[in-house]
């Protein structure tokens, strides 16, 4: 067991290496924010934020830490936690495994020997996630932002233009959804179903937010400031699983190896990265790499995991309550 005031010491700490970090990596301008989606290339490229969040909810931020960008990619997270809590493992399981697929995210290809996507953190598997939320276009909307109501605290808002300009130009998300349909996988409302996808992906997060929902999953699902339990521990453990498996595109295996950290990407600039028993760390940058990820991001990652020996197989991590 960590003493209090050594946890709070490392917190403070964790605080003042973050400034640090920001201010080294601040200069940093490769890669380019993502463009596929046109409304996404308008950001700012320059905005830098850097967010922690302790189990007990105290807060270390830095930079841009309020500025608003959407979730993208790291809403399949959160969707993949209310499947397994509404329907179960096996049911998920069916349609959505569990195999990371060092395939780009948006690979159009199935588990063909099972019928299934190949996991739900790329575009195939949320797709299938997505058209297990049940009801009507608005009741599926409104289910998936009282979700998200309960990790933020607030109403989610969704940016209408970016929501607008997926719709417009997800031409390569409807291939993915025929494929999921011919082999029965979604039901046939292929339109309204990535509709609602699309709608996931626009809501608006900070790097605050996302450290919060990360915090929340770090703390077996109980969210720091509410005390609400927004998923089981049981579920807790399969989002990080995939996080860790899936959850950084095709350069999964090489996080898992050099950062450790559970941890879900989105092509909107957002990383968050979660310590079990500990917190998470949310990096917002939008300039990409070729994988899709915040170049910033990956160097935070990779230089906190190494300060702060957050690896998850670090056989000496101060962190952890246990
Ligand atoms: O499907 C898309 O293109 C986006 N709305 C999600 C992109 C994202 O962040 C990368 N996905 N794994």
């Amino acid at each position: 067991m960590v003493e209090d005031d050594e946890r709070q010491r490392r917190i403070e700490w964790l605080g003042q290496v973050c400034i640090g970090l920001h201010e080294q990596f601040g200069p940093l301008t490769e890669g380019a924010p993502a463009a596929y989606i046109p409304e996404l290339s308008n950001v700012d490229p320059d905005l830098f934020a850097i967010a922690a969040v302790a189990l007990d909810g105290q807060e270390q931020l830095t930079g841009d830490h309020d500025h608003l960008f959407t979730i993208q990619s790291i809403s399949k997270l959160l969707l993949y936690g209310l499947a397994l809590e509404t329907h179960g493992r096996e049911a998920v399981l069916e349609r959505v495994g569990v195999a990371p697929t060092g395939d780009l995210f948006n690979a159009i290809e199935l588990d063909e020997e099972r019928h299934r996507a190949p996991n739900p953190m790329v575009n195939a598997g949320a797709i299938a996630i997505t058209d297990m939320v049940g009801g009507s276009r608005e009741e599926r909307i409104e289910g998936i932002a009282a979700m998200f109501e309960r990790y933020l605290g607030r109403r989610p808002e969704i940016d209408d233009a970016v929501w607008k300009s997926e719709r417009a130009t997800g031409n390569h998300n409807r291939a993915i959804a025929y494929l999921l349909l011919s082999h029965g996988i979604i039901e046939d409302r292929v339109e309204e179903t990535l509709d609602v996808y699309f709608a996931q992906c626009s809501v608006l997060v900070s790097a605050r937010d996302l450290a919060m929902i990360g915090a929340t999953i770090a703390n077996s699902g109980v969210h720091p400031v509410s005390g609400e339990q927004i998923v089981s521990p049981r579920v807790a453990r399969d989002m990080l699983t995939v996080a860790l498996t899936c959850g950084m595109y095709d350069y999964a295996g090489e996080w898992a190896y050099t950062v450790g950290i559970p941890a879900k990407s989105g092509v909107g600039g957002g990383i968050v990265g979660i310590i079990p028993g500990a917190g998470a760390v949310a990096v917002f940058s939008p300039r990409l790499d070729e994988h899709g990820n915040s170049v910033r991001g990956l160097r935070v990652f990779e230089a906190l995991s190494e300060e702060f020996d957050m690896h998850l197989f670090d056989f000496d991590r101060p962190w952890t309550r246990a």
